[in-house]
């Protein structure tokens, strides 16, 4: 079992901390759209942020305009269509929401035609202007577009996987927010670890690591594994095809880019899911897989095994593995 108390997570009711600043420019690829707007101005009010950089192929000056206004410290910088390398100068961290996404009755894997060559391009740019950049995957399908960006830096020669990580906050945010809904708790008492990947049947929750978790059992079980599983599911049918969540996504990338600036910044102990270059389930040929990541100083510190799971989370894992498999060859013979 993964001794929860080792791991400190940043706790669900605060979405900022910090414990030291640096100069850390930040820049959004995609902020002018559902999910870049609200994320600006989260990591505008981060105080680890000190420059941000907004960047869209519509809308991003006037987005920086506005949020500039902001009484925070950091300073915004807008770029148009044609200022991809000027955005990109001297970032430190780039987070990626640049894409289409979802309509009703469609997966996330239906989006991969359109995604994949913007993530694509965007990838190549941020090779020749900020090689040296981490760079935090929102565009879906995560599972596909996460190799997309491994294999374009690798082409280029400054592939380093300490410094790519596919966003699978939305997940831990959702099973967080639900268990508590579930037990009545409140959701800094019920932090789940969610491993594999970021859609449908690769979402793996790992409820039996809860002391809260493990109390849900039999249909209830059920019910909220399948609710984290497709909580996308329910935010696009709601939206009934204005699009996908934006809002708890803004809130899940600020969260987890804070998580790095604290690694990256030399606290200690930084540790959260995320989508990475893995060696856990290699030697089945999936190179990329979600699991707790300790952060530090060089971006990926520490990959945490699984740990203990129970029966019930094995049988998710063995749903989960193929079709990750699947999702993460589509993306290398994309770049290929
Ligand atoms: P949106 O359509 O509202 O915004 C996307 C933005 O990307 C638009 O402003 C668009 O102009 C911009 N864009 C398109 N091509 C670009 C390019 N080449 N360079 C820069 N910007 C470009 O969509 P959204 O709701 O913000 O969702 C964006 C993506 O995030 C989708 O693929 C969605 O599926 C994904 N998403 C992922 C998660 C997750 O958990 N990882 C959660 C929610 C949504
Ligand atoms: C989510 O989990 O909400 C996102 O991946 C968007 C989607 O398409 O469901």
């Amino acid at each position: 079992m993964l001794a929860r108390t080792a791991l400190r997570t940043l706790p669900s009711t605060r979405l900022f901390s910090s414990s030291a600043s640096r100069l850390t420019k930040v820049a959004v690829l995609g902020a002018g759209g559902g999910i870049g707007q609200p994320l600006s101005l989260l990591l505008k009010s981060d105080p680890l942020v000190t420059s941000l950089s907004l960047y869209d192929i519509r809308g991003a000056p006037g987005v920086a305009a506005d949020v500039s206004h902001v009484d925070t410290g950091s300073e915004v910088q807008g770029y148009a269509a044609d200022q991809l390398d000027q955005a990109l100068e001297g970032v430190k961290v780039v987070v990626i929401p640049a894409g289409v996404p979802r309509k009703p009755g469609m997966t996330r894997d239906d989006l991969f035609n359109t995604n994949a060559s913007i993530v694509r391009d965007l990838a190549a740019a941020i090779a020749r202007v900020s090689p040296e950049a981490h760079i935090l995957v929102i565009s879906n399908p995560v599972n596909s577009t996460v190799p997309i960006v491994a294999g374009t830096l690798e082409k280029a020669g400054v592939f380093n996987p300490k410094r790519l990580f596919g966003i699978t906050t939305l997940d831990v945010v959702r099973a967080t927010r639900f268990l508590a809904g579930e037990v009545d708790a409140s959701p800094s008492e019920t932090p789940v670890t969610v491993i594999g990947g970021h859609s449908g049947a690769t979402i793996v929750p790992l409820l039996s690591q809860s002391s809260f978790g493990k109390k849900v059992t039999g249909e209830k079980y059920e019910k909220i594994v399948h609710r984290i599983q497709y909580g996308g599911d329910e935010v696009v049918k709601a939206k009934d095809g204005a699009g996908s969540a934006t809002l708890s996504m803004a809130y899940a990338g600020a969260k987890f880019t804070n998580s790095l600036l604290r690694g990256l910044n030399g606290e200690k102990g930084v540790v959260t899911p995320t989508f990475v270059r893995s060696p856990l389930y290699e030697d089945q040929g999936i190179d990329f897989f979600s699991s707790n990541v300790e952060l530090g100083p060089n971006g990926v510190e520490k990959i945490h095994p699984v740990g203990n799971i129970s029966a019930e989370e094995e049988k998710l894992l063995e749903a989960c593995l193929p079709e990750l498999k699947k999702n993460i060859e589509k993306g290398k013979a994309f770049v290929a």
